[in-house]
């Protein structure tokens, strides 16, 4: 595959002009208990997980969908026992080593979330080097949150706007959405439009609690190492015909031209 090679037909009976999403976010979950299911370790199942994620990668680039943000470990990840926490650190480091230079040469724009300070630095140095690697391609943006939470980011963007009050460089008159949402992580991306969670739980774990405020949410029983091309084929189908309507009433979303003041 080369950036931005044709897109590929999929799995599905969708017609070719289908709106697929702009930005997916996935709470990739499950790795636990598909590991516990076949007697092994927790980490175990996370190793297995890799393969699901250069998958999703795959996709998203023959599909043209312009981001993908995928939620590696939580701010409260960190209160898992040390062994496993450790473990998927050690994964983290291992993949970015392995999979930087094909994410690359596919064009893609590889970015990091979360609470950086908390990382070990030979992570960080990886980290900063591969965005730095890759801040010009276009294909697709994949944005891993790590040592992420939905909270932290909220709080992360009024710090910095109490800061700029504190050196008399804005007014708190100033400070609407629009303001919040220019410092919050992925500011430059559209919203996420279909946010996917495997594992079986109906619930959002603080992931992306600002920027999902309209977004489709779509669950799934699969276990993250079993989550496929065909389930993620369904999860884009049944987003292509779901009615987003943003607050409108059903009638002025079929007659946009109307808009909300007519
Ligand atoms: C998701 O899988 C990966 C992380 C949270 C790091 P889990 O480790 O939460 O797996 P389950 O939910 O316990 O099966
Ligand atoms: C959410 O999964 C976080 C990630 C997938 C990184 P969790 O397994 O931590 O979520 P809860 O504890 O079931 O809500
Ligand atoms: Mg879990």
């Amino acid at each position: 595959m080369t950036a931005h090679a044709p897109r590929q037909p999929l799995p599905t009976d969708l017609p070719a002009d289908a709106r697929l999403p702009r930005h997916i976010a996935i709470v990739m979950d499950g790795n636990g208990r598909w590991a516990q299911r076949r007697g092994r370790p927790r980490t175990f199942g996370h190793r297995a997980g890799a393969k699901t994620v250069r998958l999703c990668v795959r996709v998203c680039l023959e599909q043209h969908i312009e981001a993908l943000t995928l939620f590696a470990f939580s701010s409260e990840n960190w209160k898992r026992p040390q062994e496993e926490v450790g473990a998927l650190m050690k994964l983290f480091l291992r993949s970015l080593d392995r999979e930087v230079d094909e994410l690359h040469e596919y064009g893609v724009r590889l970015r990091f979330i979360g609470e950086r300070s908390t990382l070990a630095v030979p992570i960080r140095q990886r980290m900063d080097a591969a965005e730095r690697r890759t801040a010009a391609n276009t294909a697709l943006t994949l944005t891993i949150a790590i040592s992420y939470g939905g909270r932290w980011d909220i709080a992360q963007a009024c710090r910095t706007l109490a800061q700029c009050v504190a050196d008399g460089k804005l007014d708190p008159i100033a400070i609407d959405e629009a303001a919040v949402a220019r410092h919050m992580a992925l500011a430059d991306l559209p919203a996420p439009d279909l946010f996917i969670r495997t594992g079986g739980d109906h619930r959002i774990s603080n992931f992306l609690l600002w920027q999902s405020a309209y977004t489709e949410l779509w669950f799934t029983d699969a276990l993250w190492p079993d989550f496929d091309r065909a389930e993620l084929s369904r999860a884009l189908a049944d987003f292509t015909a779901r009615e987003r309507r943003f607050g409108l009433t059903g009638a002025q979303v079929d007659a946009p031209s109307q808009g909300a003041c007519a």
